[in-house]
Protein backbone atom coordinates (compact mmCIF):
# COMPACT_ATOMS: atom_id res chain seq x y z
CA UNK A 1 0.00 0.00 0.00
CA UNK A 2 3.36 2.40 0.87
CA UNK A 3 5.97 2.16 -1.00
CA UNK A 4 9.18 4.41 -1.00
CA UNK A 5 11.89 4.10 -3.34
CA UNK A 6 15.23 6.22 -2.91
CA UNK A 7 13.69 8.99 -0.85
CA UNK A 8 16.04 12.17 -0.41
CA UNK A 9 14.51 15.74 0.58
CA UNK A 10 17.68 18.47 0.47
CA UNK A 11 16.68 21.66 2.94
CA UNK A 12 19.80 24.10 1.43
CA UNK A 13 23.02 22.50 2.81
CA UNK A 14 21.17 19.75 4.99
CA UNK A 15 19.89 16.33 3.74
CA UNK A 16 17.23 15.22 5.98
CA UNK A 17 16.40 12.10 3.93
CA UNK A 18 19.37 10.70 2.47
CA UNK A 19 17.69 7.38 0.11
CA UNK A 20 15.77 5.64 2.64
CA UNK A 21 13.49 2.70 0.82
CA UNK A 22 10.78 0.96 2.50
CA UNK A 23 7.46 -0.46 1.85
CA UNK A 24 3.97 -1.36 3.92
CA UNK A 25 1.25 -3.64 3.03
CA UNK A 26 -2.42 -3.61 4.39
CA UNK A 27 -2.02 -5.55 7.95
CA UNK A 28 1.06 -4.36 8.80
CA UNK A 29 1.90 -1.39 11.66
CA UNK A 30 5.47 -0.16 10.32
CA UNK A 31 7.16 1.89 13.54
CA UNK A 32 9.44 4.49 11.88
CA UNK A 33 11.80 4.71 15.00
CA UNK A 34 14.84 7.12 15.02
CA UNK A 35 16.55 9.86 17.53
CA UNK A 36 15.25 13.50 17.14
CA UNK A 37 16.35 14.75 13.71
CA UNK A 38 16.54 11.85 12.13
CA UNK A 39 14.11 12.70 9.37
CA UNK A 40 10.89 10.54 10.87
CA UNK A 41 8.74 13.58 9.91
CA UNK A 42 10.21 14.54 6.76
CA UNK A 43 9.42 11.02 5.57
CA UNK A 44 6.09 10.97 6.35
CA UNK A 45 5.35 14.92 5.08
CA UNK A 46 6.67 13.64 1.81
CA UNK A 47 4.43 10.56 2.07
CA UNK A 48 1.33 12.83 2.55
CA UNK A 49 2.16 14.69 0.25
CA UNK A 50 3.17 17.87 2.04
CA UNK A 51 6.21 18.70 1.04
CA UNK A 52 7.65 17.04 -2.53
CA UNK A 53 10.77 15.03 -2.17
CA UNK A 54 14.17 15.97 -3.89
CA UNK A 55 14.79 13.13 -5.85
CA UNK A 56 13.00 9.40 -5.11
CA UNK A 57 9.68 7.95 -5.60
CA UNK A 58 6.20 6.98 -2.96
CA UNK A 59 3.54 5.40 -4.08
CA UNK A 60 0.42 5.14 -2.24
CA UNK A 61 -2.21 2.32 -3.08
CA UNK A 62 0.13 2.32 -6.45
CA UNK A 63 -0.75 6.29 -6.78
CA UNK A 64 1.95 7.85 -7.26
CA UNK A 65 2.20 11.07 -4.52
CA UNK A 66 4.14 13.26 -6.85
CA UNK A 67 2.36 13.02 -10.24
CA UNK A 68 -1.19 11.52 -8.94
CA UNK A 69 -1.35 13.23 -5.35
CA UNK A 70 -5.68 13.74 -4.82
CA UNK A 71 -5.79 9.95 -5.67
CA UNK A 72 -2.89 8.94 -3.27
CA UNK A 73 -4.28 11.71 -0.48
CA UNK A 74 -7.64 9.81 -0.77
CA UNK A 75 -6.82 6.93 0.35
CA UNK A 76 -4.50 8.21 3.39
CA UNK A 77 -5.36 9.61 7.15
CA UNK A 78 -3.01 11.52 8.49
CA UNK A 79 -2.00 12.65 11.84
CA UNK A 80 0.93 15.26 11.79
CA UNK A 81 3.31 15.97 14.43
CA UNK A 82 1.81 17.87 17.88
CA UNK A 83 -1.84 17.13 16.37
CA UNK A 84 -2.75 20.41 14.76
CA UNK A 85 -6.43 21.31 14.26
CA UNK A 86 -8.47 24.98 14.60
CA UNK A 87 -8.40 25.78 18.32
CA UNK A 88 -11.66 28.29 17.73
CA UNK A 89 -13.76 24.97 15.97
CA UNK A 90 -15.76 22.60 18.03
CA UNK A 91 -14.83 18.86 17.73
CA UNK A 92 -18.25 18.70 16.58
CA UNK A 93 -17.60 21.21 13.76
CA UNK A 94 -14.31 20.57 12.95
CA UNK A 95 -15.21 16.82 12.35
CA UNK A 96 -17.58 17.96 9.86
CA UNK A 97 -15.27 20.50 8.04
CA UNK A 98 -13.25 17.43 7.79
CA UNK A 99 -15.85 15.39 6.27
CA UNK A 100 -17.29 17.75 4.20
CA UNK A 101 -13.32 18.20 2.78
CA UNK A 102 -13.12 14.30 2.12
CA UNK A 103 -16.75 14.65 0.09
CA UNK A 104 -19.02 13.17 2.61
CA UNK A 105 -22.18 13.98 2.89
CA UNK A 106 -26.08 13.12 4.21
CA UNK A 107 -25.88 9.80 6.04
CA UNK A 108 -22.54 8.80 4.69
CA UNK A 109 -21.25 11.79 6.41
CA UNK A 110 -23.32 11.44 9.60
CA UNK A 111 -22.38 7.62 9.91
CA UNK A 112 -18.36 8.70 9.27
CA UNK A 113 -18.33 11.38 11.98
CA UNK A 114 -20.33 9.90 14.46
CA UNK A 115 -17.91 6.38 13.84
CA UNK A 116 -14.61 8.52 14.55
CA UNK A 117 -16.43 10.01 17.76
CA UNK A 118 -16.90 6.83 18.85
CA UNK A 119 -13.76 5.43 18.15
CA UNK A 120 -11.57 8.08 19.64
CA UNK A 121 -13.95 8.50 23.15
CA UNK A 122 -15.03 12.04 21.90
CA UNK A 123 -18.81 12.08 22.67
CA UNK A 124 -18.30 14.16 26.42
CA UNK A 125 -16.77 16.95 24.13
CA UNK A 126 -18.41 17.52 21.29
CA UNK A 127 -19.47 20.64 21.65
CA UNK A 128 -16.16 22.28 23.40
CA UNK A 129 -14.18 24.53 21.30
CA UNK A 130 -10.89 22.52 20.43
CA UNK A 131 -8.98 25.23 22.72
CA UNK A 132 -10.51 24.52 25.89
CA UNK A 133 -9.76 20.56 25.42
CA UNK A 134 -7.36 19.15 27.47
CA UNK A 135 -3.79 17.94 25.42
CA UNK A 136 -5.07 14.17 25.03
CA UNK A 137 -8.75 15.45 23.94
CA UNK A 138 -7.11 17.93 21.24
CA UNK A 139 -4.71 14.80 20.19
CA UNK A 140 -8.13 12.43 20.31
CA UNK A 141 -9.43 15.29 17.91
CA UNK A 142 -7.05 15.14 15.30
CA UNK A 143 -6.86 11.38 15.18
CA UNK A 144 -10.77 11.75 14.99
CA UNK A 145 -10.01 13.83 11.27
CA UNK A 146 -6.85 11.04 10.36
CA UNK A 147 -9.67 7.91 10.97
CA UNK A 148 -12.73 9.83 9.64
CA UNK A 149 -13.13 8.52 5.89
CA UNK A 150 -11.71 5.03 7.00
CA UNK A 151 -8.53 5.04 4.93
CA UNK A 152 -6.90 1.97 3.95
CA UNK A 153 -3.43 3.79 4.96
CA UNK A 154 -2.46 5.77 8.41
CA UNK A 155 0.21 8.04 8.43
CA UNK A 156 0.33 8.92 12.29
CA UNK A 157 3.32 11.14 13.50
CA UNK A 158 4.50 10.12 16.64
CA UNK A 159 0.79 9.48 17.88
CA UNK A 160 0.74 9.10 21.41
CA UNK A 161 3.45 12.02 22.12
CA UNK A 162 1.71 14.28 25.18
CA UNK A 163 -0.66 11.25 26.08
CA UNK A 164 -0.27 9.93 29.70
CA UNK A 165 0.00 6.23 30.35
CA UNK A 166 -3.58 5.27 30.37
CA UNK A 167 -3.97 7.64 26.96
CA UNK A 168 -0.98 5.85 25.52
CA UNK A 169 -2.16 2.50 25.88
CA UNK A 170 -5.55 3.12 24.33
CA UNK A 171 -3.56 4.34 21.28
CA UNK A 172 -1.32 1.12 20.66
CA UNK A 173 -4.45 -0.45 21.22
CA UNK A 174 -6.19 1.41 18.49
CA UNK A 175 -3.54 1.22 16.46
CA UNK A 176 -2.60 -2.09 16.70
CA UNK A 177 -6.38 -3.39 15.78
CA UNK A 178 -6.86 -0.61 12.46
CA UNK A 179 -3.35 -2.39 11.45
CA UNK A 180 -5.15 -6.06 10.73
CA UNK A 181 -7.00 -3.94 8.21
CA UNK A 182 -5.04 -0.97 6.95
CA UNK A 183 -1.32 -0.42 6.45
CA UNK A 184 -0.37 1.60 8.94
CA UNK A 185 3.48 3.26 9.52
CA UNK A 186 3.84 5.48 12.83
CA UNK A 187 6.83 7.30 14.09
CA UNK A 188 8.06 7.41 17.53
CA UNK A 189 11.16 7.16 19.63
CA UNK A 190 9.74 5.10 22.62
CA UNK A 191 10.98 1.77 22.38
CA UNK A 192 8.26 -0.06 23.91
CA UNK A 193 5.56 1.14 21.63
CA UNK A 194 7.32 -0.65 18.53
CA UNK A 195 7.15 -4.04 20.77
CA UNK A 196 3.50 -3.18 21.95
CA UNK A 197 1.89 -2.06 17.92
CA UNK A 198 3.82 -2.67 15.22
CA UNK A 199 4.37 -5.48 13.11
CA UNK A 200 7.58 -4.62 11.59
CA UNK A 201 9.74 -1.26 12.66
CA UNK A 202 12.67 0.45 10.04
CA UNK A 203 15.27 2.13 12.23
CA UNK A 204 16.50 5.73 10.71
CA UNK A 205 19.58 7.57 11.50
CA UNK A 206 20.27 10.34 10.14
CA UNK A 207 18.11 10.29 7.42
CA UNK A 208 18.98 6.73 6.56
CA UNK A 209 17.55 3.17 7.26
CA UNK A 210 20.13 1.42 9.56
CA UNK A 211 17.92 -1.56 10.24
CA UNK A 212 14.16 -2.68 8.86
CA UNK A 213 12.79 -5.92 10.76
CA UNK A 214 10.25 -7.61 12.95
CA UNK A 215 10.54 -6.16 16.76
CA UNK A 216 12.16 -10.04 17.64
CA UNK A 217 14.50 -10.21 14.71
CA UNK A 218 15.53 -6.87 15.46
CA UNK A 219 16.02 -7.81 19.39
CA UNK A 220 17.66 -10.64 18.49
CA UNK A 221 20.41 -8.41 17.14
CA UNK A 222 21.17 -7.49 20.68
CA UNK A 223 24.54 -8.80 22.28
CA UNK A 224 22.31 -10.26 25.35
CA UNK A 225 20.00 -12.36 22.84
CA UNK A 226 20.25 -16.12 23.83
CA UNK A 227 22.22 -15.42 27.28
CA UNK A 228 21.04 -17.71 29.34
CA UNK A 229 20.62 -15.49 33.10
CA UNK A 230 20.05 -17.47 36.32
CA UNK A 231 19.87 -16.65 39.65
CA UNK A 232 21.81 -19.14 42.00
CA UNK A 233 21.35 -19.59 46.17
CA UNK A 234 24.16 -21.75 47.69
CA UNK A 235 26.55 -21.37 45.31
CA UNK A 236 29.44 -20.60 47.60
CA UNK A 237 32.02 -18.14 46.03
CA UNK A 238 30.25 -16.01 43.05
CA UNK A 239 33.40 -16.33 41.63
CA UNK A 240 33.76 -20.01 41.10
CA UNK A 241 29.96 -20.10 39.65
CA UNK A 242 30.70 -17.59 36.62
CA UNK A 243 34.45 -19.31 36.14
CA UNK A 244 32.41 -23.12 36.16
CA UNK A 245 29.40 -21.89 33.79
CA UNK A 246 31.74 -19.86 31.67
CA UNK A 247 33.52 -23.16 30.78
CA UNK A 248 30.66 -25.04 29.89
CA UNK A 249 30.45 -26.63 25.99
CA UNK A 250 28.27 -24.28 24.82
CA UNK A 251 29.29 -21.03 26.71
CA UNK A 252 31.37 -18.23 25.17
CA UNK A 253 32.01 -16.77 28.86
CA UNK A 254 29.87 -15.56 31.96
CA UNK A 255 29.61 -12.71 34.03
CA UNK A 256 28.26 -11.91 37.37
CA UNK A 257 25.38 -9.17 36.99
CA UNK A 258 25.28 -6.76 39.63
CA UNK A 259 22.56 -7.02 42.53
CA UNK A 260 22.21 -9.58 44.80
CA UNK A 261 25.41 -10.01 47.46
CA UNK A 262 26.20 -13.09 47.93
CA UNK A 263 28.38 -12.06 51.11
CA UNK A 264 24.64 -10.84 52.52
CA UNK A 265 21.94 -13.49 51.51
CA UNK A 266 23.62 -15.85 49.48
CA UNK A 267 23.03 -15.48 46.12
CA UNK A 268 24.04 -14.21 42.73
CA UNK A 269 22.64 -13.78 38.84
CA UNK A 270 25.04 -14.92 36.21
CA UNK A 271 24.77 -13.88 32.76
CA UNK A 272 26.15 -16.92 30.35
CA UNK A 273 26.84 -15.96 26.93
CA UNK A 274 26.12 -18.62 24.27
CA UNK A 275 29.17 -19.01 21.66
CA UNK A 276 27.73 -17.72 18.58
CA UNK A 277 28.91 -19.10 14.85
CA UNK A 278 30.95 -16.49 12.28
CA UNK A 279 27.67 -14.91 11.39
CA UNK A 280 26.53 -14.54 14.80
CA UNK A 281 23.87 -17.00 14.77
CA UNK A 282 23.59 -18.97 17.87
CA UNK A 283 25.27 -22.65 17.15
CA UNK A 284 23.55 -25.91 18.33
CA UNK A 285 25.21 -26.14 21.92
CA UNK A 286 24.70 -22.36 22.47
CA UNK A 287 20.61 -23.47 21.76
CA UNK A 288 21.11 -25.92 24.21
CA UNK A 289 22.87 -23.63 26.92
CA UNK A 290 19.54 -23.00 29.14
CA UNK A 291 19.69 -27.04 29.84
CA UNK A 292 23.58 -27.15 30.29
CA UNK A 293 23.19 -24.22 32.76
CA UNK A 294 20.19 -26.22 34.78
CA UNK A 295 22.10 -29.11 34.90
CA UNK A 296 25.53 -27.88 36.31
CA UNK A 297 23.62 -26.19 38.75
CA UNK A 298 22.31 -29.84 40.14
CA UNK A 299 25.38 -31.52 39.98
CA UNK A 300 27.23 -28.42 42.21
CA UNK A 301 24.33 -28.96 44.68
CA UNK A 302 22.86 -24.84 43.91
CA UNK A 303 19.68 -24.27 44.18
CA UNK A 304 18.15 -22.33 40.55
CA UNK A 305 16.08 -19.45 41.89
CA UNK A 306 15.43 -18.18 38.45
CA UNK A 307 16.17 -19.29 35.03
CA UNK A 308 15.52 -17.95 31.82
CA UNK A 309 16.57 -17.00 28.05
CA UNK A 310 17.24 -13.75 27.54
CA UNK A 311 15.26 -12.13 24.09
CA UNK A 312 17.90 -9.27 24.05
CA UNK A 313 16.64 -5.45 24.17
CA UNK A 314 15.65 -3.52 21.57
CA UNK A 315 17.24 -0.82 22.99
CA UNK A 316 20.83 -1.93 23.10
CA UNK A 317 20.49 -2.67 19.64
CA UNK A 318 18.91 1.24 19.19
CA UNK A 319 21.64 2.65 20.97
CA UNK A 320 24.01 0.35 18.99
CA UNK A 321 23.48 1.49 15.71
CA UNK A 322 21.63 4.81 16.37
CA UNK A 323 24.64 7.50 16.91
CA UNK A 324 24.34 9.61 19.97
CA UNK A 325 24.78 12.90 19.32
CA UNK A 326 22.08 13.40 16.66
CA UNK A 327 22.24 17.43 16.20
CA UNK A 328 18.56 18.80 16.03
CA UNK A 329 18.81 21.94 13.97
N1 LIG B 1 11.42 22.65 6.72
C1 LIG B 1 12.67 22.38 7.07
N2 LIG B 1 13.69 23.19 6.74
C2 LIG B 1 14.97 22.93 7.08
N3 LIG B 1 15.34 21.83 7.79
C3 LIG B 1 14.38 20.98 8.16
C4 LIG B 1 13.00 21.20 7.83
N4 LIG B 1 12.27 20.18 8.34
C5 LIG B 1 13.15 19.36 8.95
N5 LIG B 1 14.41 19.84 8.85
C6 LIG B 1 15.63 19.20 9.38
O1 LIG B 1 15.68 17.88 8.87
C7 LIG B 1 16.14 16.98 9.86
C8 LIG B 1 15.12 15.89 10.07
O2 LIG B 1 13.99 16.44 10.72
P1 LIG B 1 12.68 15.60 11.06
O3 LIG B 1 12.24 14.90 9.83
O4 LIG B 1 11.70 16.54 11.68
O5 LIG B 1 13.24 14.56 12.12
P2 LIG B 1 12.45 13.63 13.16
O6 LIG B 1 10.98 13.70 12.86
O7 LIG B 1 13.04 12.26 12.95
O8 LIG B 1 12.78 14.15 14.53
C9 LIG B 1 16.43 17.81 11.11
O9 LIG B 1 17.78 18.12 11.12
C10 LIG B 1 15.57 19.03 10.89
O10 LIG B 1 16.11 20.13 11.55
MG1 LIG C 1 9.41 14.27 14.04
Amino acid sequence: MIRVENLVKQFGAKRAVNGISFTVERGEVLGLLGPNGAGKSTTMRIITGFYPATSGRVTVGGHDVAVDPIRAKALIGYLPESAPSYADMTVQGFLSFIADLRGLSGSAKKAAVHGAVETCLLESVLHQPIDTLSKGYRHRTCLAQAILHDPDVLVLDEPTDGLDPNQKHAARELIRRMGERKAIVFSTHILEEVEAACTRAVIIDRGSVVANGTPAELKARSATAGCVRVTLAGAGAADAAVSQLGQLPGAERAELLPGADPAVDGRVTVRVYPKREGNGAIGAAGAALTVAVAQAAQAGGWQVQALSTEEGRLEDVFRSITLPDTVVQ
